[in-house]
């Protein structure tokens, strides 16, 4: 596992993407990502489900056993599932699950509220990354995926969280739609790593979900992501142009090839 304080310490930002299949995950490592989160994310971009609440902890180590066969340098997290680290135990039940199929380290979406939960997962010796400010598990009380720390009382317990979670020996902390201020001023008070995402520019480092950078979930694009790609468009063209090509009877326009295969 490389030196994730280390970097910060050096100024280094740290990279991470999610993955949930193993052609992305091996893509994304090869590519030379740090960090690959099997996020709970999956639900929504791969599952059609509409939000996060609903994925199980059997969908989430399906997507974790095929993402692990395709990492070899970067280090693989996995998201913990809704209901599934709800007391100490549990919570070191269901890691130790992640570990025994490849994963090198589990999230869960909670700060001060999960301490108890993180230390269990620490003192049994698994690398934990926690996840405070907007949490997708608690959209439904939240009514909605809402910026996080506008407010003097949001920030200071964002601030409290964040030194909770490194206290309780998480090595780094995502931070979900924080304000930019709250995040750097968080990023300056620990010494484990922030990972923003739409947390501005402060964090130690910034991940996405890859079906938002590559344009692979047209449907809906946060707000702070910018593509880096249109994989959906491709994909549309592709199926548009072979299904021309085969009502036009013209679909083995290279026969030698599909004979050879
Ligand atoms: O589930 C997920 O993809 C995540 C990231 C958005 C951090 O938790």
């Amino acid at each position: 596992m490389k030196d994730f304080r280390e970097m910060k310490r050096r100024g280094e930002k740290i990279t991470a993407l999610t993955a949930y299949d193993y052609p992305t995950a091996r893509l994304l490592d090869e590519s030379g990502i740090d960090i690959i989160l099997v996020g709970d994310s999956v639900g929504m971009v791969v599952l059609g489900y509409s939000d996060t609440t609903r994925v199980t902890l059997q969908e989430m180590l399906h997507h974790t056993r095929a993402v692990a066969r395709g990492v070899k340098h970067a280090l693989l997290v996995a998201d913990m599932p809704i209901h599934t680290y709800d007391t100490p135990d549990q919570a070191v039940k269901t890691a130790k699950q992640f570990v025994e199929i490849g994963a090198q380290a589990v999230k869960l979406e909670g700060g001060a509220n999960h301490v108890a939960e993180i230390e269990a997962i620490t003192q049994a010796g698994i690398p934990f990354m926690a996840h405070i400010g907007m949490l997708p598990q608690s959209v439904r009380e939240e009514g909605g995926y809402k910026v996080k720390g506008r407010t003097q009382s949001e920030a200071e317990a964002l601030i409290a969280d964040a030194r909770a979670v490194e206290k309780a020996g998480a090595f780094s902390v995502v931070l979900e739609i924080v304000v930019a201020e709250i995040a750097r001023q968080i990023t300056n008070a620990i010494d484990i790593p922030t990972i923003g995402i739409g947390s501005g520019e402060h964090c130690d480092g910034q991940i996405l979900v890859t079906h938002d950078l590559i344009g692979l979930f047209p449907w809906f694009t946060p707000k702070f992501v910018s593509p880096a790609a249109r994989v959906a468009e491709e994909i549309r063209r592709a199926a548009t142009a072979f299904i021309e090509r085969t009502r036009s009877g013209n679909a083995l326009s290279n026969p030698s090839r599909a004979s050879s295969e």
